[in-house]
């Protein structure tokens, strides 16, 4: 059990390094959470009109879920534990001690997690997510329907009922954390990758 401790600990702690925040300021751009949605993420920072900083966000947010997963396998504690050092980290990043508990949505960490604890979950989910969001350019869609592949595919691929349950409230937190989105999304108004500039939050 305490192993498992130590797993949520390292894992919520890579979570909370709020790549958002971190990368703005190292491009002198304004803090993400005073334009556009508000959502300190990859997608938001983009509405900055800095491709590079929505890349690093991007990069840096994936990374952290990565280094949960295999930095908890690297020291031997396991496979369950390398898992819940991977949710840990989303919730990390969803509600992160660093920004007074009001962190992002989690997308670009639950797919590093995913990648590196379900690989092949992983990649049906990035799979559909660029699908989704090269058709119809909505980040947010794209990750909704990814997001409700992932317990499925993991059960598929896997058969554990483990990998199941932790991806299936990986995503439930997700789709909580994108109901302003999913509100734009039905009455028309979510804004589109590449679209117009980013207005006040
Ligand atoms: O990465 C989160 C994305 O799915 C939605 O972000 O800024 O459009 O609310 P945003």
């Amino acid at each position: 059990a305490s192993s498992f401790v130590l797993a949520i600990v390292l894992g919520y702690a890579l979570g909370c390094i709020p790549f958002a925040v971190v990368s703005s300021k190292v491009f002198g751009l304004p803090d993400p959470r005073s334009y556009g949605s508000g959502n300190p993420g990859a997608t938001n920072v983009l509405r900055s009109g800095n491709k590079k900083a929505a890349l690093m966000t991007l990069i840096g947010d994936a990374l952290k879920g990565v280094a949960a997963v295999l930095l908890v396998r690297a020291i031997g504690m396991g496979e369950v534990a390398a898992l819940l050092a991977g949710v840990a980290a989303f919730v990390g990043h969803v509600f992160p001690a660093t920004l007074g508990f009001r962190g992002g949505k989690g997308v670009a960490t639950a797919a590093g997690v995913m990648l590196a604890a379900v690989p092949w979950a992983g990649v049906i989910a990035l799979g559909l997510w660029l699908a989704v969001a090269f058709i119809t350019r909505y980040s947010s869609l794209a990750a909704l329907v990814a997001a409700c592949s992932a317990p499925i595919s993991g059960l598929l691929l896997t058969g554990s009922a483990t990998v199941c349950g932790a991806l299936a409230a990986m995503s439930g937190l997700l789709i909580w954390r994108h109901a302003d989105n999913i509100r734009r999304l039905m009455n028309g108004t979510e804004s589109r990758i590449g679209g117009k500039k980013a207005q006040s939050a």
